[in-house]
């Protein structure tokens, strides 16, 4: 199996259009501390010809070019032969709209999720420009489903794993919350190896654990180091627990439970752009080293 990261930063991206907090300046002066990051997806194939993106990013359109690998290798055609979502955040589904040039896409989400999508969101037409542009394949928590390549299976087979989440900042008012929310992808191949890709996660669950024990490989959500870290810096009152998202630090944050993991590589994606670890040379970011954990970066390779 092979990985590649495209973006690994959390919603706005790293800087963040409107953000002058220490680390956003810090990486427009081009302080070599610093990388900047788009925002967070992840490519995934088991034999690199079919590739698979997990969620699309507002900036779909300069991760494929970023990586030769999505190129299209005929007049109009795609190595991508399908999209997971793993919830309705714009971060996650924006770049659904980006590619609206009339290519057939499979993408595949949970019913919560799709329904957030196609009846309330009147943009999505863009994708409905004639019979099969999208094939929609449900998930379903706990079931595994095969991903369809091109020429046939692609060998690997999904499960959706049910996460502690929310449902999308814009729909809280429209939808009722459920189960299908915001889930984490587990993918395998035929030779047993996996990747858990957990963008989103709000805290522990047994399943959760049970299934990021398993995989050889765990991306996961890595947005806030602290609970308060945006009153911290002045630049909002909502906490990261509030938001969904597990801090990384603490006795009941998430990085005493990820050094547990027996993992091969544990690597944090979808990063805000306040974070401390993203300072490479900071405190925090060495006790992530220390604790086996990695920091992802756009174009970071796994292969296994
Ligand atoms: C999140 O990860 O909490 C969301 O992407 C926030 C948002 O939708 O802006
Ligand atoms: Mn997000
Ligand atoms: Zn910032």
């Amino acid at each position: 199996m092979r990985a590649r990261v495209l973006g690994a930063a959390a919603g706005g991206g790293f800087p963040q259009w409107n953000c002058a907090c220490p680390n956003c300046v810090g990486v427009r002066a081009g302080d070599p501390a610093f990388r900047a990051r788009s925002q967070a997806s992840t490519a995934v194939s088991g034999d690199g010809r079919d590739w698979f993106l997990l969620n699309a990013s507002p900036d779909i359109r300069t991760q494929i070019e970023s990586f030769a690998a999505l190129h299209p290798r005929a007049p109009r055609d795609t190595p991508i032969a399908g999209i997971v979502l793993t919830n309705g955040d714009i971060d996650a589904v924006l770049g659904l709209l980006i590619l609206r040039e009339s290519q057939p896409l499979h993408v595949y989400a949970t019913d919560a999720v799709t329904r957030g999508l196609r009846e309330r969101n009147v943009l999505l037409r863009t994708l409905a420009r004639f019979d099969g542009h999208v094939t929609w394949h449900p998930l379903v928590p706990g079931q595994p489903t095969a991903l369809v390549g091109a020429g046939g299976p692609s060998g690997l087979v999904l499960t959706p794993v049910a996460l502690a989440g929310k449902v999308a900042l814009h729909l809280e008012t429209l939808l009722l919350p459920s189960g299908e929310d915001n889930i984490g992808l587990v993918i395998a191949d035929g030779g047993g190896r996996s990747l858990a890709y957990f963008p989103g996660l709000a805290g522990p669950t047994p399943e959760c654990d049970q299934r990021a024990r398993a995989a050889d490989v765990l991306m996961v959500d890595g947005t806030f180091y602290t609970d308060d870290e945006l009153a911290r810096l002045g630049l909002g009152t909502r906490r990261a627990r509030d938001m969904a998202h597990w801090p990384l630090s603490g006795p009941d944050g998430s990085l005493p439970w990820l050094a547990s993991l027996p993992c091969r590589r544990k690597i944090l994606v979808h990063i805000n752009n306040t974070n401390p670890i993203l300072r490479e040379d900071a405190p925090e970011r060495a006790q992530l080293t220390a604790a086996g954990v990695e920091v992802a970066h756009d174009g970071l390779e796994v292969e296994w």
